[in-house]
């Protein structure tokens, strides 16, 4: 079966499955994303969808076929490049990046604990950063063959596993190993909520940020952009002082958001027939908290790029900056508001599921026809 037939099947099994117990509606889903994404690796679309031209965009000097591409953590070891470039992706990104490899996150035998709550348009995952490590997913990025201006990118992240000193060398190792292999941008992961991250503690995250700066973006060898990305739940009034030190330590750009691990308020965004579910994730007998995303996290998305387009406007940097907004973004509409905010650039996770499920590998074709409307 294919990938786009199974998506579809399952999409319209998914309002339902809120009638099984909890515990079995996680595991299915659990096992099924993996069995899914499996199959998505294998197959490459018969059609290639090229944007139009009016859709693309130079940041940095580099050429974004679109408005919209994947965000981080859909293919983690360098899966679908062919695929999203012929599907009509602005760009790409892998990753998240650890310089070790990580099995990722178990718990009581479900393996990278998934849930999804269809009819709110959103859903939990506890993956705990797994992938092949910084050496291996080098070497692909290294050997995609590239589409015309479909640039690859690379989420990358200090590994949870090691602390202080340590954990940051190795994080500037894989980020060298991502220059090398000639990557187009890179994106600090600064906000996991799977590995104890989350919102910025301001001076654990200075110093993080500052040593980068001196170990990395200080003697690149080539112009490569470097952009952070944070948490949703971070708050509008901390995005000055955040923007401030990206200016002065002279990063490349910004991403709001991450997943959000504010259960309590996003719980009024969750159908509530698929609050018992939420619950038994995030606070209950499961309990693993993990990552809330899709459209709860839609409306501070925005306010935040939006807070630092407008913030940036006021007084840039000397370097070429941009704003990307992750989060709820599922629809022409909310790409217009994007475009509206001054943002640069838009990536999508739970939204490009639910699209895929529904029009398959005309994912982006259907979104961008929502402009002509
Ligand atoms: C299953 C899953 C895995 C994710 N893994 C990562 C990751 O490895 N790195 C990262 O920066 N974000 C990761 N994210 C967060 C997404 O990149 C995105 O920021 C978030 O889902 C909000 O976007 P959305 O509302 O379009 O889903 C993950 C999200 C999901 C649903």
């Amino acid at each position: 079966m294919k990938a786009a037939t199974l998506a579809k099947l399952e999409s319209l099994a998914r309002p339902f499955s809120t009638r099984l117990p909890p515990r079995a509606v996680v595991r299915k889903y659990s096992e099924g994303r993996l069995d899914f994404l499996t199959k998505l690796g294998e197959e490459t679309p018969s059609e290639f969808y090229s944007p139009p031209e009016e859709f693309s965009r130079e940041l940095w000097g580099i050429r974004f076929r679109g408005p919209v591409m994947n965000a981080a953590g859909m293919f983690k070891n360098g899966e679908c490049y062919e695929m999203t470039a012929k599907q009509g992706a602005a760009g790409y990104i892998g990753g998240t990046g650890t310089w070790n490899s990580r099995h990722g996150n178990e718990k009581d035998g479900i393996y990278l604990p998934f849930a999804p709550y269809a009819r709110s348009h959103a859903a939990s995952n506890w993956l705990g950063l797994p992938n092949d490590g910084d050496h291996a997913n080098s070497e692909r990025a290294r050997t995609m063959k590239r589409v015309a201006d479909c640039p690859i990118g690379w989420s990358v992240a200090g590994p949870p596993d090691l602390q202080g000193e340590e954990m940051l060398r190795r994080l500037v190792t894989g980020m060298r190993l991502y220059e090398s292999a000639g990557v187009d941008f890179l994106e600090m992961n600064e906000s996991c909520p799977n590995t104890g991250q989350g919102t910025p503690n301001y001076d654990e995250l200075g110093t993080r940020l500052r040593y980068v700066k001196d170990n990395f973006l200080d003697i690149r060898t080539r112009r490569l952009p470097v952009i952070v990305k944070f948490s949703v739940d971070t708050e509008l009034p901390q995005v000055p002082s955040l923007m401030d030190m990206l200016f002065e330590l002279g990063f490349d750009g910004v991403n709001f958001g991450n997943t959000s691990t504010q259960y309590a308020r996003r719980r009024a965004t969750i159908h509530p027939d698929e609050r018992k579910l939420y619950d038994f994730y995030t606070i209950g007998d499961f309990g693993v908290g993990g990552g809330v995303s899709g459209r709860p996290l839609k409306e501070d998305s925005l306010a935040l790029a939006g807070r630092a387009v407008e913030y940036f406007k006021a007084g840039p940097p000397s370097q070429e900056f941009h704003v990307i907004r992750t989060g709820g973004v599922e629809s022409w509409r909310d790409v217009e508001q994007s475009e509206r905010a001054g943002v640069s650039l838009n990536q999508w996770y739970t939204g490009y599921f639910e699209m895929f499920a529904k029009h398959g590998h005309g994912v982006y074709r259907k979104l961008l026809a929502g402009a002509a409307r």
